[in-house]
């Protein structure tokens, strides 16, 4: 075939160009976002999940959570970073106490199988967590005994009284413009919450209180000279705009009469801790403290939901000043799930048990669906036939179908990663050539994916990576489907090299998406590079250098046998296979 080259090559340096440039300004934002932070060239990262409620089962909820924080970690390990990941269960307060006196269990005894259904699902899927913690563990009593004393002795705790609304749901303190009128499920009117809907109660008692007003400075000069302390944005305005009010010192102790089950006061054993002080020490726990957790504390990420932004984002960098702790780097908020428009709630049954649907979707599955559709700013919403939808046409036809084209034994018969012939396919354009305009794009796409996908994940847009990856997994089917290589004659030695050269490109293609991917799904990147050949110790990061053969390298996997496996990446899901959206009641035992 001739080409018409010269507008060809023209075409490729352009693309490189645009595409060079477009990238580097993406790094070059990238570096400024993460200036003031301790970096990615930093050797050691630290990330946490909230740890959960034990008063109900995991939802889908959790597991988003629990996703995000281990694609993050999973993404740091492929660039060689040092990685702790915690994980866990917040098992005291009196929410936690109301809801085993209802189950007539042991408060222990109910925590424990709660806590164990979190730590079954996690291990289900796939999240990597190096620490789980319970705050019923006597390491965690002696970090929240030390806090308390540090803060104490600094003159920051005092005794003193609380008077005002309380929310036993969400643990949490609300001031008069925070409550409004609601019905609660007898039809009778009580006070909620506006933000969370759920029911307050007026509470008057004699309590410790902490001095938080006194922290509003610092807290607006520590998100001032770090922009990048709370993301996305939306979050740090919110956060920049409560702080524009005073802060009332917050009570961090209940009477022991009304709170018996959490950590006693150090001093004074008529009265427990309040169990928001109590939870957030989890994270000083888990890196050691108060022995040797200088190694990990200074590189704390913290990855939550919206709705315990004010607890991560003002009182806890409060009691972190006060006891003269560095302040997490990055607090990473993300939004809501909600089922079919509706916030999930056990009374109107909506609620996603995850590790049902993972049945279903697999487990990587349900993980790259909740990553592929969750975006950080705003709320999703679930529904069983999107993630249908979503999988078949990308893990099954797009990624799926792609390796198997280019592996099947029909066009594949040596089941080898073939040579690739420059001839065909030259870096300068030939006579020979055979590659189009459209191919050139194509590799110039791939060749810049890995610092793209980098970007999105150094800021946790996890989607817009997928999103990314994606479209250029349609590239490269356009690619194949364009040079039909099934068409082209094994017998003619021509034709033959050709068609090596077009599974080649199309093998290293797979080879750097199944890199990429290793995050998110890790049983399907793990399938799909054993099935290229690729070995364990060839698949972190610094493996993706896309297509060397174009470049004049050497290619390692060029005549490697293919693996054997011959099972398709990812079956496709059938509709009726699924029973949804869940008409049954949740089922938790204690719900
Ligand atoms: O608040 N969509 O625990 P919790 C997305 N124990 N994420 C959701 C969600 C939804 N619909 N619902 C919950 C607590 N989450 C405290 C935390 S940390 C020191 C103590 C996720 O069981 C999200 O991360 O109510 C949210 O912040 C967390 O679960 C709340 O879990
Ligand atoms: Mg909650």
């Amino acid at each position: 075939m001739k080409n018409n080259y010269l507008p060809i090559a023209k075409a490729f340096r352009l693309v490189q160009k645009i595409q060079q440039s477009q990238c580097s300004l993406s790094v070059v934002r990238k570096q400024m976002r993460f200036s003031s932070n301790v970096s990615q060239n930093e050797k050691s990262f630290f990330i946490t999940t909230p740890i959960f409620y034990v008063n109900a089962s995991p939802h889908i909820g959790h597991l988003y959570s629990a996703v995000i924080a281990d694609c993050q970690s999973r993404y740091k390990q492929l660039r060689e970073v040092r990685t702790k990941f915690s994980t866990g269960t917040d098992e005291h307060g009196l929410k936690i106490q109301q809801a085993a006196e209802t189950a007539g269990e042991d408060p222990l005894l109910f925590c424990t199988n709660v806590s164990e259904k979190f730590r079954n699902l996690f291990n289900t899927c796939s999240i990597s967590y190096t620490d789980y913690i319970r705050t019923t563990e006597p390491r965690h009593r002696v970090a929240v005994e030390h806090v308390w004393s540090v803060l104490r002795d600094k003159g920051l705790i005092y005794k003193g009284s609380y008077e005002g609304w309380y929310s036993t749901q969400d643990e949490s303190f609300l001031t008069a413009s925070q409550v409004g009128d609601g019905v609660d499920s007898s039809g009778q009117n009580v006070k909620i919450s506006l933000e969370s809907g759920h029911k307050v109660e007026w509470m008057k008692e004699d309590n410790y209180m902490f001095r938080l007003s006194t922290f509003r400075h610092q807290l607006l000069d520590w998100l001032e000279a770090d922009r990048n302390a709370i993301r996305p944005e939306r979050f740090y305005q919110a956060v920049v705009q409560w702080l524009q009010d005073d802060l009332p010192d917050l009570s961090v102790s209940r009477q022991k009469s009304r709170l018996q089950w959490g950590i006693p006061v150090p001093g004074d054993p008529n009265q427990t801790i309040y169990v928001w002080l109590d939870a957030l020490v989890n994270y000083l726990t888990v890196a050691g403290y108060p022995g040797k957790h200088q190694q990990w504390w200074k590189f704390a990420h913290h990855v939550v939901g919206k709705d315990i932004l004010k607890f991560h984002a003002i009182y806890w960098p409060a009691f972190l000043l006060g006891a003269g702790l560095p302040l997490p780097q990055t607090i990473h908020v993300h939004s809501h799930w909600t089922v079919n428009g509706k916030k999930m709630s056990k009374s109107i049954g909506n609620v996603i048990d995850p590790l049902e649907r993972s049945n279903v979707f697999t487990t990587d599955g349900m993980r790259y669906f909740l990553l592929r559709q969750g975006v950080p700013d705003s709320d999703c919403d679930y529904k069983d036939d999107k993630v249908i939808k979503l999988l078949n046409a990308e893990l099954a036809d797009s990624l799926g179908g792609l390796l198997n084209r280019c592996t099947a034994p029909a066009l594949n018969p040596a089941q080898v990663y073939p040579v690739f012939y420059p001839n065909y396919f030259p870096f300068e354009p030939t006579e020979q050539s055979r590659a189009i305009s459209e191919d050139y794009h194509m590799l110039s796409a791939v060749g810049n994916l890995p610092s793209v996908v980098e970007c999105y994940y150094e800021d946790m847009h996890v989607y817009k990576a997928l999103e990314a990856i994606n479209a250029c997994v349609r590239q490269t089917n356009g690619f194949v489907q364009r040079h039909a290589p099934w068409k082209l004659s094994r017998q003619n030695i021509e034709e033959k090299h050709w068609q090596d050269t077009i599974i080649h490109v199309a093998l290293e293609c797979l080879r750097i998406y199944g890199l990429l991917l290793q995050p998110v799904v890790p049983q399907i990147s793990n399938k799909l590079l054993s099935k290229l050949g690729v070995k364990p110790n060839e698949r972190n990061w610094a493996a993706l250098n896309f297509l060397p053969r174009f470049h004049g390298m050497e290619c390692p996997f060029e005549g490697r046998i293919l693996g054997t496996d011959t099972d398709v990446l990812f079956n496709r899901l059938e509709r009726p296979s699924v029973k949804g959206p869940r008409p049954q009641k949740y089922t938790s035992k204690h719900a």
